[in-house]
């Protein structure tokens, strides 16, 4: 199979990326828990960027092979996989030797979602992580019962679904992004209250804005200073929950007075953490009633751009020049 490579890691983005190469790999023989699925669309996210940077929890022996997530259809079963023979799935992959910016990859049963047939494909290939992830961030705000949140990276996908989330539960939604025209978009979107960390005024608008709703979550994916500018902001009895570092500054300026006088917390959010504490049965029923949003049309991951896997770079730039702009897919 044919397949995008990465022969060592570098800091330098620009440097990583211009390394990946094309190379030809043999596939080996199935473990009796594995799946081999030929892809229709692998995802570029966050986390691929930070992984060829060499700065992501997950660092694979090199050369290897990128990619995390994606969709496709299963062509070749293990012993005790019998039964997915054939199916359309989402899959999460972080094993060592595969990845799925390839012609094929190779999943452990545990690691995929058998898609509904109804399901369109590209969506799938998005599928396994940010709508979940925007679904346990959300749960945070259900069990608080918070009447307004705020969030920073909110051109992002994951920030749309919180949106989206937010509008369906009656929460407030705070959005800050770092671009007039990312703002924009919001706002055309439908997005109520919309900030730009960049403004002059910004710290002040934020303090208006947040003595005005009150509110007493904020999702961080940012860090440096914007984190302690909406832990500092949100009400008394609140939670600052990070779930993403993409400045790849420390997070900075926490209130210590707000910390210990208004009973203000911070958490973190790990998708893979959160699924290993559900219920048997209930990352199913959660995904079933998030398939049917997307088969509805409710919701949806927004795509950029396509790509083949040789024109994996100019994919690349493009995604990173506009991350707002949606997602990037590259197909074999
Ligand atoms: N913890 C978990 O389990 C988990 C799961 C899924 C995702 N994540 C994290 O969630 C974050 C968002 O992911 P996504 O897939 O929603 O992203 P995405 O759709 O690819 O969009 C990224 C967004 O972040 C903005 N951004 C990038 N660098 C920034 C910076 N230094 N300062 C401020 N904004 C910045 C971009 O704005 P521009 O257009 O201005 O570049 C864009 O709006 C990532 O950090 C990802 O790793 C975490």
């Amino acid at each position: 199979m044919k397949t995008i490579v990465l022969p060592d890691y570098n800091k330098n983005v620009l440097r990583a990326m211009l390394s990946l190469k094309i190379e030809e790999r043999v596939l080996h023989k199935l473990q009796s828990d594995e799946v081999l699925i030929k892809t229709h669309a692998a995802v570029c996210n966050p986390s691929d960027i930070a992984f060829i940077q060499g700065v992501y929890n997950i660092v694979k022996p090199v050369p290897a092979i990128p990619g995390f997530e994606g969709s496709g259809q299963i062509v070749e079963v293990g012993e005790k996989a019998k039964e997915l023979m054939g199916k359309n799935v989402s899959a999460f992959v972080q094993n060592d030797t595969h990845g799925t910016w390839a012609e094929y990859f190779v999943a452990k049963t545990s690691d995929v979602i058998v898609l509904s047939e109804d399901m369109d494909l590209d969506q799938g290939a998005c599928f396994t992580v940010n709508p979940f992830t925007a679904y346990g961030l959300f749960e945070i705000v259900r069990i608080a019962g918070a009447k307004a949140l705020i969030q920073n990276a909110s051109g992002g996908q994951v920030a749309a679904f919180i949106r989206k989330m937010g509008d369906e539960f009656g929460c407030k939604v705070i959005d800050i992004v770092r671009k007039k025209e990312t703002a924009e978009m919001l706002v055309a979107e439908g997005a109520k209250h919309v900030l730009i960390e960049t403004d002059e005024d910004f710290d002040k608008q934020l303090k208006d804005i947040c003595n005005k709703l009150k509110p007493t979550v904020a999702f961080d994916a940012v860090g440096g200073t914007l984190s302690g500018k909406m832990f500092n902001a949100l009400a008394p009895h609140s939670d600052l929950v990070v779930y993403g570092g993409l400045s790849n500054k420390p997070m900075l300026e926490l209130s210590i007075m707000d910390t210990i006088f208004n009973d203000k917390i911070v958490s973190g959010f790990n998708l893979i953490d959160w699924k290993k504490q559900l219920a048997e049965g209930e990352f199913e029923e959660i995904s079933q009633s998030l398939q049917q949003k997307f088969i509805d049309g409710d919701y949806k991951t927004k795509i950029y751009n396509t790509v083949e896997l040789v024109n994996i770079v100019k994919g690349i730039k493009g995604y990173l020049g506009n991350m707002s702009g949606g997602k990037l897919l590259i197909k074999p």
